[in-house]
């Protein structure tokens, strides 16, 4: 192993903000209070915290010790960090098929998942664009607030701008590279997040009852901590709350986990670095996410908003585009200031999430000798071509968004799990030799428990991995899914050709880099 020209974070600092920010996202404010609203409020905390201790945090770790070992070894991405992490144990053939599954993973989530996520923004993109010019004053009902939207939706400029305009943020923030680009961004947009989470939590609490006098927010929040164990019969709860904790952290999507942590210097502090990292996470969820929704939606519309996501009448996301623009206009100036913080929260929480992806596709092109700037072009392209189908439906369809739900299902909760099975599985020799526990443990100021390392990620974790493998198919319905649009059909084969097409390329691209990069 010779010295490896590599990137490196400038600072501590940096590296927990970039891997916070990576794991605060719109999951944090909009999909984890849904999930609470659906799976019986304070209940679903139990399966939430269970799974956060019993794979999310070993898990965590493993992603960062294999992200820095493939990182000092030349690897910056998941596929060939595959190979290096299993070719003692498989040889050259198998390591060179590890690497392929990991290629395949990292293309097909990576793409497909950002390209939705970063459609949203451009929605997100939207409102916030409308709270700062003040002219969500002129909204009054929800009724206005679907139609602004749904009209938006299908006109190519409104719907195309914020979308294209969020998607050139992210090239800009991920070209300049690690120190320049990204730690610079996170440094402004994380502390700003914050500050805005800070103040809308306070709002939330302070607001009271502007609408209905029964309606008090502080009722919102104690309806969302206030336990209704009979869900917990529920096995989706389970299921649900284990798959919260993977998308919240980021794991297995796509590896962007590890590839931040190949940016780590060699003796730099892992273990605890991603316990701080997790730790901001679920403040930023569970604290800030959890009271923010519920204070607002309690105060807007009481019980019965409430139910109408409990009965999945209304998604969370939609309740952010279409409900919440009708209470903050009816709020006058006070209402646009705090839409304002709200959408720009949203949107900077966001970005933060999706550079780490860009980044990922990015570090596979410079595989390919490409710079990292010309990378983080063409990925935003493809970004785009991936998501031009959400557009389409949106358009012609007058808003349905079979693609996205589909995409979302397919890439976004099973696809991550899979990729974290394969981790915990290859990462086999890694977590049993000495050196994955020498690994995340190396300048560290705390110790990761050898039994942690060995016992729970690689025997309880995969078991538990492989048993939600079979079983999350199960629990969506698929057909509804489809139904909710006029061409829904069409669209769940499209995104499911795009998977296994990317999944194909990935597959190629991660077995022949990997060969290259490692001749012997
Ligand atoms: N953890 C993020 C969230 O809670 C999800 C996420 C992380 C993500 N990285 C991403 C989504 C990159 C898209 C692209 O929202």
């Amino acid at each position: 192993m010779g010295k490896v020209e590599r990137e490196v974070w400038a600072t501590k600092i940096g590296l927990i903000l970039a891997m916070s920010g990576n794991a605060i996202g719109l999951g944090n404010f909009l999909r984890f209070p849904g999930r609470v609203a659906l799976y019986g409020g304070g209940a679903y905390l139990i399966p939430y915290f269970i799974a956060f201790f019993l794979l999310g945090i070993p898990l965590f770790w493993l992603e960062w010790a294999i992200g820095r070992y493939g990182g000092l070894r030349g690897a910056e991405w998941l596929g060939p960090m595959f190979y290096v992490i299993t070719r003692r144990r498989l040889g050259r053939r198998g390591a060179l098929i590890a690497a392929a599954i990991g290629g395949g993973l990292t293309l097909a989530v990576g793409l497909l998942l950002d390209a939705y996520y970063t459609n949203l923004l451009g929605w997100v993109a939207y409102w916030a664009a409308w709270s700062v010019s003040g002219k969500i004053l002129t909204i009054k009902s929800m009724s206005e607030a679907k139609e602004v939207f749904i009209n938006a939706l299908a006109n190519p400029v409104y719907n195309l701008v914020p979308w294209i305009f969020t998607l050139l943020v992210l090239a800009l923030i991920v070209a300049p590279g690690v120190r320049r680009g990204i730690e610079r961004a996170v440094k402004i947009m994380m502390p700003t997040l914050f500050i805005l989470a800070v103040i809308l939590l306070i709002s939330g609490f302070l607001i009271g009852a502007p609408i209905k006098p029964e309606w008090n927010s502080i009722k919102g929040f104690i309806w969302m901590w206030t336990p209704r164990f009979d869900k917990l019969a529920d096995p989706a709860a389970w299921l649900e709350g284990t798959g919260q904790i993977f998308f919240t952290l980021s794991l297995g999507i796509a590896g962007i986990i590890p590839t931040y942590a190949a940016y780590t210097r060699r003796e730099e502090d892992l273990a605890l670095s991603a316990l701080t990292s997790a730790t901001l996470n679920e403040v930023a969820e569970v604290v800030m996410g959890g009271s923010i929704a519920f204070t607002f939606a309690y105060a807007f519309g009481g019980p019965e908003l409430i139910a109408l996501v409990q009965l999945g009448k209304i998604s969370p996301f939609g309740l952010a585009v279409v409900a919440y623009p009708a209470f903050f206009g009816s709020l006058g100036i006070p209402g646009a200031i705090l839409a304002s913080f709200w959408y720009i929260l949203l949107w900077f929480a966001g970005v933060t999430s999706a550079i780490a992806l860009v980044n990922v596709v990015a570090a596979i092109f410079k595989d390919f000798g490409l710079s990292r700037a010309v990378g983080s072009f063409i990925t935003i392209i493809l970004l785009l071509v991936f998501g031009l189908p959400i557009t389409y439906e949106g358009m012609v369809t007058g808003g349905a968004t079979s693609y996205l739900d589909f995409t979302d299902f397919v890439v976004g909760s099973v696809l991550l799990v899979v990729t974290c099975f394969f981790e915990s599985v290859f990462g086999g020799w890694f977590i049993w030799g000495a050196e994955g526990l020498e690994e995340i443990n190396r300048g560290a100021l705390i110790r990761v428990p050898a039994w942690v390392w060995k016992y729970v990620i690689s025997i309880i974790d995969p078991i538990f991995l492989l048993a939600m493998i079979l079983w999350l198919p199960m629990t969506v319905r698929v057909e509804a899914i489809i139904e909710s649009s006029p061409i829904g059909a069409q669209m769940a084969m499209l995104s499911s050709v795009f998977t296994a097409l990317l999944f194909i390329i990935g597959a190629i691209i991660g077995y022949r880099v990997s060969a290259k990069k490692f001749p012997e």
